[in-house]
Order: structure tokens, then sequence, then C-alpha cells
């Protein structure tokens, strides 16, 4: 059978309507809606997917009509995938609700398959049961795969030819990672064009759907002040800071395939330095911003390995006594394996607005603290009359603008002023704005919540477009070449240190100094 491909946008009475749906940013009420995790047995699926859609279901988002189905080769009863999730799902949105009766609501609707990955007889006996739900209202599906990459051509192939919609729209959701390098995300890319149209495919990337990631396009462009600053002439450096003080354990074995460029900086760091340094998107629709975070990354300097530090943590035992392993104490990694779980990279953007402005990536497991932020580094107010004031470090009085992605979302700006009294002594302080102050009563959505219910409305803005990763994956192939050819031994640091001492020789080398 042909595979079963969605019409492009504006060519079809499907595609009018998909657009529409994207337009009101609602689902038709009349119709069906299912999500099927592929993967369900796993880590991922348990901990963020289910908890994420019964989200989503407890504040109404969900279509009236749902089903959700679990996928996976594990043998497991309806029954059982019921007890599995119910473990994770949590009450979170309201502690005083009773959200019991709720969670029995969702979890009738939630439903299981045993099927392989490669097999359509599998799919087709799942698409059956979904027909059952749907009877004969319209009806959209949704695959999210959360199965390891080397599947997921399968599941597209599969999937699209037994288990598409045949009147509504199918859309599927590709977790990272995307390919290792250029060439294996192009022939992953190339698979899955195959199989579904580009219009079909969500590549998520969870930091999109951070709050305070959605609020960096916010503060940027609904703002007087910032984005006249915007730019190489007030700006001195950005700074893009990963940190997880913890180690990999548990996924020793994907990570030391991977390692820390591109678990971390290849995607999550890359995106929020794109959306930091795209120009002004024509509108906020999908494919403007798409396009003007294209461009930044098009627009990016290669990396010199001169550049770029990597380490890797070693072992270490506190003061009181506590032992933390080293990287290669995981069985499942080898003993001499080089894969940095650090990196810390200077690159630049070669375009009018950026030129010679350092952004500075950093990123590293078994660090001593935990948090992800964007720091901008502000110029030296020219002629400070109050310069006296603050010795002969002038960095102390420059304005820096920080957003504290995770945790304790913050947005605060550095400024200098008077200490209140007699004389004029200056003082840094911070304008603050601190989310669990300001929004005492809200509760923040997880990323996975904001981008599922973005999949189900078929709104694209925070998903990879194909030409984005690719732009993204020809920055860092060459690197990752280097390293590996040149068998780059990484800086050991000790688990829960700040973490390699190079990481400080580089910002300084770009009179920088880390936030
Ligand atoms: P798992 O390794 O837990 O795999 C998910 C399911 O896929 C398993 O339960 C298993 O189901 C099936 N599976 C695993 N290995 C194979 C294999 N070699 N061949 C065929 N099927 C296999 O993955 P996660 O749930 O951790 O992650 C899912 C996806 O999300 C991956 O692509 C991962 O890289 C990505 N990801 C995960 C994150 C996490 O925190 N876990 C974070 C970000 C991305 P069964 O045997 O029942 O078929
Ligand atoms: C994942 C990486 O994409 O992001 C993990 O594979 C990392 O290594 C995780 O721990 C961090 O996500 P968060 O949302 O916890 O910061």
């Amino acid at each position: 059978a042909p595979p079963a491909r969605q019409p492009q946008a504006g060519s079809s009475p499907q595609a009018q309507k998909d657009f529409k749906d994207m337009q009101t940013g609602g689902v038709d009420q009349d119709s069906t809606c299912s999500v099927t995790v592929v993967g369900a047995s796993g880590d991922l699926a348990k901990k963020k997917i289910f908890p994420a859609l019964f989200a989503l279901f407890y504040e109404g988002y969900l279509p009236k009509h749902f089903t959700i189905y679990g996928y996976a080769r594990s043998k497991m009863t309806n029954e059982q995938l019921r007890d599995m999730i119910s473990t994770t799902l949590t009450c979170r949105i309201d502690q005083r609700e009773n959200c019991g009766q709720k969670q029995e609501d969702f979890l009738k609707r939630c439903f299981y398959h045993a099927g392989q990955y490669d097999s359509e007889d599998s799919f087709k006996e799942l698409d059956a049961k979904l027909r059952e739900q749907e009877g004969d209202r319209t009806a959209n599906r949704v695959f999210y795969l959360s199965i390891p990459p080397n599947i997921f051509v399968d599941v597209a192939r599969c999937s699209s030819r037994a288990a598409s919609s045949s009147n509504g729209y199918t859309r599927v959701i590709v977790e990272k990672p995307f390919g290792r390098d250029l060439q294996s995300s192009g022939e992953l890319s190339q698979g899955l064009a195959e199989h579904l149209s580009e219009d079909q495919i969500y590549r998520i990337d969870h930091y999109l759907g951070k709050e305070l990631v959605e609020n960096l396009s916010v503060l940027r462009f609904s703002n007087l002040i910032f984005e006249p600053l915007w730019s190489r002439q007030f700006i001195r450096n950005v700074q893009i800071i990963f940190s997880e003080d913890f180690g990999t354990e548990g996924r020793g074995g994907y990570f030391d395939n991977y390692g820390i460029i591109r678990d971390i900086m290849q995607n999550h760091l890359l995106q929020l330095l794109a959306l930091l340094a795209m120009e002004p998107p024509v509108s906020l629709a999908a494919e403007d911003i798409r396009n003007e975070k294209v461009k930044a990354l098009r627009s990016m300097k290669p990396i010199r390995l001169e550049d770029v530090v990597v380490g890797q943590y070693k072992e270490h035992t506190s003061k009181s006594g506590v032992s933390y392993p080293a990287y290669t104490d995981d069985k499942t990694v080898p003993s001499n394996s080089i894969t940095p779980t650090f990196s810390c990279i200077a690159m630049f953007i070669d375009n009018a607005r950026w030129d010679g402005v350092p952004f500075l990536m950093k990123a590293g497991k078994a660090l001593n603290d935990k948090r992800a932020e964007i720091r901008i580094q502000f110029r030296h107010v020219p002629g400070n009359l109050y310069k006296n004031s603050f010795g002969t470090d002038l960095d102390k009085a420059t304005n820096e603008l920080v957003m504290r992605v995770q945790p304790d979302e913050a947005i605060y700006l550095k400024i200098n002023n008077k200490v209140p009294g007699l004389g004029v002594r200056l003082d840094r302080s911070n304008l603050n704005l601190q989310y669990a102050e300001r929004y005492k009563k809200k509760e923040f959505p997880d990323s996975y919540e904001r981008l599922i219910l973005d999949v189900i409305n078929g709104d694209k803005r925070l998903f990879i477009r194909d030409d984005e990763l690719a732009a993204a994956w020809k920055l860092f192939t060459p690197l990752l070449k280097e390293l590996e050819e040149k068998q780059v031994a990484p800086e050991l640091y000790p688990y829960g240190s700040r973490g390699p001492i190079g990481a400080h020789y580089l910002a300084a080398k770009y009179n920088v100094r880390w936030g």
C-alpha cells in the first residue's frame, strides 16, 4: 500500500481545516483525538508523557473525545498499563481538589496495544482498535515516538501505512536525538520524509516548551527598553549555561554514544541562542519565527577547536566522607571513554548585529549546582561619572540581564544605585522578577504539556524544522569530527565541582567573567 501522506498546507480541504484549527488554536470538539505513545513501557513515557497528558486532561485542554494508547513490545494488559501510569500521575495542579476522580476518568481512556515496531500488521491491529473508539467522527491521530532513534523510521513507515487517519490529521512527534551528525541526521530526515510530510513531523526539543524560554521573545519584542540595546553596540557577551548536580546515572550507555555536546548543546542550548540572536520575525507565525532562527544559525562562524574546552567528571569524596563515582565507573561506559560530560564553547555570529560578540555556552553534568540560565552582560558605561566608586574593576559596574530558566524561574537586571544615606556610595542591586513571588497562585505547566497541546492544535512554533536541524548539525559536526579524530582527552574535574579550570581560561581569553 502506498504511504498515506498529509496534504501540504493550503492544498486540500483537510489542510485548510488544519490551518483553521491552527488559527483558532482550538480543537474541533466533534472530532476525536487519539495519542498513541509508542515506547509506552519506557522511562520518558512514564516520567513525562503520561503525566503531561493527564495534566492537559485535568485542565480541560484535551478534546472531549480523546483516547490514549500505549504501544510497545512488552506484554501488558490495559489494567497493567493503567497501574503503571497511575504511579506517576500527580495532582500538582490543585492539591486541594480531589484529583482521584479525575485520575480514574483519565485512566479509563487509556488503553494498551502490544506490537512490534516494524510490523504493519501490529499497527493494523492498533488501527482497528482506534477505529472502535473513533466511530464515525473525524479522527485525528497523534503518534509520539518515545523510542530509540534507530527504530523511528520503522515506526513511521508502519504507522503511516497501517494506522494513519483516513479523515483527520496524522501527526508524529519525534524525540531527540535526531541523528549523531549532519549525515546521520540527514539520513533520518530522509527516511522519515519517505513516509511523512514535513507538516506531519513535530521534532521536539523540550527546552522550547519551558516557561522562561517562551518568555524570551515576549521580553525582547514587547518591551521598548530591550530591543534597542540588543546588539554588539551595547552587549559585551552572552552566556548560556546548563549545569546538573548529578551524573549520567542510569543513562551512561546512551550518553557515551552522544556526549554533552550532542546531548545538550547542539539542541537545547543552541535553540536558546537562536531565539536570543534572531532578528525580529515578521509575525508570530511558526514559519516566520523559524525562518529567523535558521538565518541566525546559518550566520554562525565555524567553531574552532581552540575555542572549546571538554571535560569529564572523576570520582570525588566529600569532606563528610560521601563518595561520588567517576563517569567511567558506570558499568555501561567503557573504562577508557573520553566522551565529554562537560563542554564550554565560545561562538560567534557573523552578522551586523552580533559581529565580535562572544556567545559562551557551557554545559556539564555532575557539577556543583543545577541550573539553566541565559546571562547578557552589557558594555561599560562610557565616561562613567561614578567609575571611582568601583575601584579598578569596571566589570563590577556592568549591567547584566539574567534569565533563569530553572530552577526558581526569574528574570533580573543588575543595576547600580546609590546606597541610601549621606555621602555617595554605590551598590549593585537586582530589579527582580521572581516568578514564584509574582505569580503566586500559578502552577507552571511542564514543557511536555505545552508541547503536546501544540501538536494537538497544529502549532509548530516550538518545534524544530528540518532546515533548522540541518543548520544546527552543520555547525557542530566539524567540531565533533575533529574532537573524535584527534582523540581530544577531556580535562578531568571532580564530581560536584565547578568544572574544568579550562572554562575560566577560555572565558578570560574573551574578557568574560562567568556569571
Ligand atoms: P527507553 O530506552 O526506555 O525506550 C523506550 C521503549 O522503547 C522501551 O521501553 C522499549 O519498549 C523500547 N526499546 C528500548 N530499546 C529498544 C531497542 N533497542 N529496540 C527496540 N525497542 C527498544 O527510552 P526512554 O523512554 O528513556 O526515551 C525515549 C526516547 O526519548 C529516546 O529517543 C530518548 O533518547 C529520548 N529522550 C529521553 C529522555 C529521558 O529522560 N528518558 C530525555 C530526552 C529524550 P519495549 O521493549 O516494551 O518495546
Ligand atoms: C535531556 C538530556 O534532553 O535533557 C538529559 O538528554 C538532561 O541528559 C535533560 O538531563 C535535562 O532536561 P531538564 O528539563 O531536566 O533540564
